[in-house]
């Protein structure tokens, strides 16, 4: 069976968290998902970024944004928002906006962006485009995250092996994402500790 964006979410959403349920989970035989950074150790905190000139409060409830760019790159973002001790953090907020296939932000509307609330196990997901390098820039999406009654996390994503990474002084690579190539778009995984 071809792998595709759909049967890798429908295996993230299957696999239990590893660090959470280790034992729980082999004793289900079911192969737990290694979680993409370590969050038991003293830094474990996901790296802040500045929100940058294009973030716009009031962003629809939508994880479904790949419509807003039926021309781009398809591609699905996932992972958990934990806490610093690997605990799932259920309800947690997870904002996305992001330049479109063209290397443009929707400055009088709402394309490309969204918000959502992590589900009971603290998973979240949104399907949407690639965004295109703009000037200045390597690729990167933006995100806000806040478990509840907590603080907001701004921070921003990147992609491995972009060439521009090395030169964007946002850089970090504690940010960047796991990318699968499927046959209809990518899959990147991304787990914020907050
Ligand atoms: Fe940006």
């Amino acid at each position: 069976m071809e792998t595709t964006r759909r049967t890798l979410l429908a295996a993230f959403i299957a696999a239990p968290l590893a660090p959470l349920s280790g034992v729980a989970a082999a004793a289900q035989g079911t192969p737990a998902l290694p979680l993409t950074r370590a969050c038991d150790d003293d830094n474990a905190a996901t790296v802040e970024r500045e929100p940058g000139p294009f973030f716009k409060p009031n962003a629809p409830l939508n994880r479904d944004l790949f419509a807003d760019s039926p021309r781009g790159e398809r591609i699905t973002v996932a992972g958990f928002v934990v806490d610093d001790r690997c605990g799932p953090l259920p309800g947690s907020l997870v904002e996305v906006w992001h330049a479109d296939e063209n290397g443009h932000y929707d400055e009088q509307g709402f394309r490309l962006r969204g918000h959502q609330f992590a589900d009971e196990r603290g998973r979240w997901w949104f399907n949407t485009v690639v965004p295109a390098l703009y000037p200045g820039r390597t690729r990167h999406f933006h995100f806000k995250v806040q478990r509840p009654g907590g603080r907001v996390l701004t921070t921003q994503l990147f992609f491995p092996g972009e060439p521009r990474n090395a030169h964007d002084r946002l850089f970090d690579h504690s940010l960047l994402m796991n990318i699968s190539d499927t046959g209809d778009g990518r899959f990147a995984r991304f787990d914020f500790v907050v």
